[in-house]
């Protein structure tokens, strides 16, 4: 990666999780970065250096950058000294199941005329949104305003890494001096571009995560065929994953995808589509499929159980997904909501998140450990695969316990040691008990 030496000052709208990544990716860059946000609070607390998300490496990189980061609730700030202004705000799903351009419009509305500046769009926004706010520009005697899409393809857990080393760089715009400056800024990533129209760009976005949430459904069916026919998802998986046109990425079984992006992006191209008059029957499939995912765990508990009613039930993770406390659209949510619903009990435990499931999550009693969960418990469910439950002590575990049930969500845990401890194990998509151990893959 080379350093550019004739760094543009750009402006980032909405510090969340892709603003903030984005501000202190392009200051690691050598750009200076103005970052704007309505929620005074958090600008209030990122001046003092607060993170509000707990992301790897961001803090450090926000603090080596201090001198290029500012921070500020005047949009003015931003315009006086950057031409590129990244618009990185919410766009969460609306009742209907559409992304909520509120954030995105209130953005565009806040605009003066101008004919130095552009929009560059991070946010996931619907295929058609870059021509809507051209032409709301254009009424809006703003026309001078150039607008380029650059959708974000970061991962919450590894979003500073997948900012410095992305598999691609997506730029939609009409060919005009914005396009090519964003071309510019991220030139020093040297990563493959892909230079496209605004439509196809935000299409990328949308079909990638729908493709991925895709991906995930199929293997978590392939996973419910796997156990009522005895075969073992994990095996499969692997079998099929070293495909080079399969890959064995998102091939994992598990409780469901949940997340801030897949969950809404899903249902919003699949609403783009429908209205546009086209219906997207496997989109319609991967989101029930998901939906009922989630709530197989249930079935699984009863076998063994019996009735819920009055048991003890240990969650071991709440976030959507290790790595991040990020709980919107988490599968804990629904599984904490079935459980109690149920009769059962339920405690849990997650190293970072519990802060924001308190928000989300209602009569849950959180422990501050893996160990003080489990305790008394009749059965225990791994939601979130953090790598501190791989090395759990399990024998420790079964001794404390009041029942013998361990159910892994995730496939994450070692079903030999879990077996070894005297626990019974359950997996998604694997024979309760094989037939035979695998003699290896080599
Ligand atoms: N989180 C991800 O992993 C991820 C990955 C790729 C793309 N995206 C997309 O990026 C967008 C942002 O997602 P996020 O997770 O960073 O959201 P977020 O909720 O973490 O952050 C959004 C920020 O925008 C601020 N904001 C709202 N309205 C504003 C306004 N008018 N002016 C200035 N600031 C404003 C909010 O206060 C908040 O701090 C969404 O469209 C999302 O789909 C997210």
């Amino acid at each position: 990666m080379s350093h550019s030496t004739d760094s543009e000052p750009i402006g980032v709208i909405g510090t969340g999780y892709v603003g903030l990544v984005t501000a202190a990716g392009f200051a690691e860059l050598g750009n200076d970065v103005w970052c704007i946000d309505i929620d005074e609070a958090k600008i209030k607390g990122l001046k003092n250096g607060r993170i509000p998300i707990w992301e790897p490496g961001l803090e450090e990189l926000v603090e080596r950058h201090r001198a290029r980061l500012h921070f500020s609730t005047d949009l003015a700030d931003a315009l006086e000294h950057a031409r590129l202004l990244f618009v990185a705000v919410g766009t969460p799903p609306t009742y209907s199941g559409d992304a909520d351009l509120s954030a995105v419009h209130a953005v565009v509305e806040a605009m003066p005329a101008s004919d130095r500046h552009a929009l560059v769009m991070k946010s996931t926004v619907p295929v058609g949104t870059g021509a809507t706010i051209k032409r709301l520009f254009a009424e809006q005697g703003k026309g001078g305003f150039s607008y380029v899409s650059c959708p974000e393809f970061l991962k919450e857990g590894s979003a500073v890494n997948d900012f410095l080393d992305p598999d691609r760089v997506v730029i939609g715009d009409d060919g005009d001096w914005a396009g090519d400056a964003v071309v510019g800024l991220y030139a020093p990533l040297e990563a493959p571009l892909v230079r496209t129209d605004i439509k196809s760009a935000e299409m990328v976005k949308l079909a990638s995560n729908a493709f991925l949430a895709t991906k995930i459904s199929f293997i978590n069916e392939i996973a419910n065929v796997c156990e009522e026919t005895g075969a073992d998802v994990v095996e499969v998986a692997k079998g099929m994953g070293l495909d080079d046109r399969i890959g064995p990425k998102f091939l994992q079984a598990g409780i469901g995808f949940g997340g801030s992006c897949f969950p809404k992006d899903v249902t919003a191209l699949k609403q783009l589509a429908g209205n546009s008059g086209y219906h997207f029957q496997l989109l319609n499939s991967v989101i029930e499929v998901n939906e009922l995912q989630k709530r197989r765990v249930m079935a699984k508990l009863e076998k063994h159980l019996g009735s819920l009613v009055g048991k003890e039930i240990a969650l071991l993770g709440l976030a959507f997904k290790p790595n991040t406390d990020d709980m919107r659209e988490a599968s804990s949510l629904v599984l904490s909501a079935r459980l109690q619903a149920a009769g059962s009990r339920v405690r849990a435990y997650d190293p970072v998140a519990e802060e924001e499931a308190r928000k989300l999550i209602r009569g849950v009693d959180f422990k501050a450990s893996a160990v003080e969960t489990v305790e008394g418990a009749d059965a225990v469910v791994l939601v979130t695969e953090w790598a501190e439950f791989a090395a759990l002590d399990f024998a420790e575990l079964a001794s404390s316990m009041r029942g013998s049930l361990v159910i892994d969500g995730r496939n994450f845990l070692d079903p030999s040691k879990v077996r070894e401890a005297g626990l019974t194990y359950e997996g998604i998509g694997r024979p309760a008990l094989k037939d035979r151990e695998p003699a290896g893959t080599t």
